[in-house]
């Protein structure tokens, strides 16, 4: 037993492979809550990305199924959900990991269709996840939702609009969740990673000096990982947050406490007397 209010919990995680060889976000989740004694759904579009997730967790003794499933997919979401009742008759943790990149381009020039389909494997998805999980949180009096966002949901300066914008709408539609579902004792909190270094960044083609470029963006100048993420998961999927709900956890070494002053842009010191 441990004080997560984990052990014989049971948990989805979608997008519980990784796209290359490494720890992704979905992927430390799912070890994590494994670890702490949930039996988990790893859920991905490919068996093949959740080869290393089973064996990590195998490795750690944890209990867990994978089954291949297109979350964008209404179909997909509710059979994923009937299959974790048949398996293990409950849902307590749902965590809306699966996101994309998404298509180049800015409200000039984004392809219309590409934005569309953002939309719907970065949102809807969580939508179609989440409506087929809440009857059976209801159900029992409890629940626990983790959507992930970005830090880039946050602030601008992403080159393309359509990733940025999906990662806003999931903190707005956090938030909404949180209202509408509280008072069945269902908790819905976001976590906003920054900067990480894992499988998504760097299976597109990521130079060492652009990886170094993201490491020091961030005042800890410490390099992120998907482990840094899954441990926010873990802590807002357990009883340690059972008092938190419609919050926005952001795993980024302080990216986003920066305004971007320097020094020399400061009048402090010239003004001050
Ligand atoms: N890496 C970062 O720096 C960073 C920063 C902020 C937020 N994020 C967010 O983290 C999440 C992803 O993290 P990850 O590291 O696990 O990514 P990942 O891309 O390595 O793995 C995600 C998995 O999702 C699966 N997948 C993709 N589309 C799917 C679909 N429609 N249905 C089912 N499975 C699908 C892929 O097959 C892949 O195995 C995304 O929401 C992303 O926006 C990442």
């Amino acid at each position: 037993m441990n004080d997560l209010g984990l052990d014989g919990s049971v948990a989805i995680v979608t997008g519980a492979g990784s796209l290359a060889p490494g720890i992704g976000n979905g992927k430390a989740a799912a070890v994590l809550l494994a670890e702490a004694g949930a039996k988990v759904m790893l859920v991905d579009r490919s068996l093949d990305n959740m080869k290393e997730t089973l064996e990590l967790i195998a490795e750690r003794g944890g209990d867990c199924v994978p089954v291949t499933a297109d979350v964008s997919d209404e179909a997909g979401c509710a059979g994923v959900v009937a299959s974790a009742m048949d398996t293990w008759g409950r849902v307590d943790v749902l965590v809306n990991n699966v996101g994309t990149a998404g298509p180049a381009g800015t409200v000039v020039d984004v392809a219309v269709d590409a934005w569309d389909a953002c939309l719907r494997v970065n949102v809807t998805s969580m939508l179609l996840m989440s409506r087929f999980a809440i009857p059976h949180m209801r159900a029992a009096g409890a629940g626990s939702i983790v959507n992930i966002s970005s830090v880039l949901g946050m602030r601008g300066g992403h080159p393309a609009i359509a990733y940025p914008t999906t990662k806003a709408a999931i903190i707005g539609l956090t938030k909404s969740m949180a209202v509408h579902h509280g008072p069945d004792g269902i908790r819905v909190n976001a976590v906003a990673p920054g900067f990480a270094y894992t499988p998504m960044v760097y299976a597109q083609g990521l130079s060492e000096e652009n990886r170094e470029r993201r490491r020091l963006a961030a005042p800890l100048h410490t390099e992120g990982t998907g482990w840094d993420t899954g441990e926010a998961v873990l802590f807002l999927a357990s009883d340690r947050s059972r008092w938190m709900t419609g919050t926005v956890l952001v795993v980024d070494g302080g990216l986003t406490a920066s305004a971007g002053m320097t020094g020399d842009m400061s009048v402090t010191a010239r003004d001050t007397p």
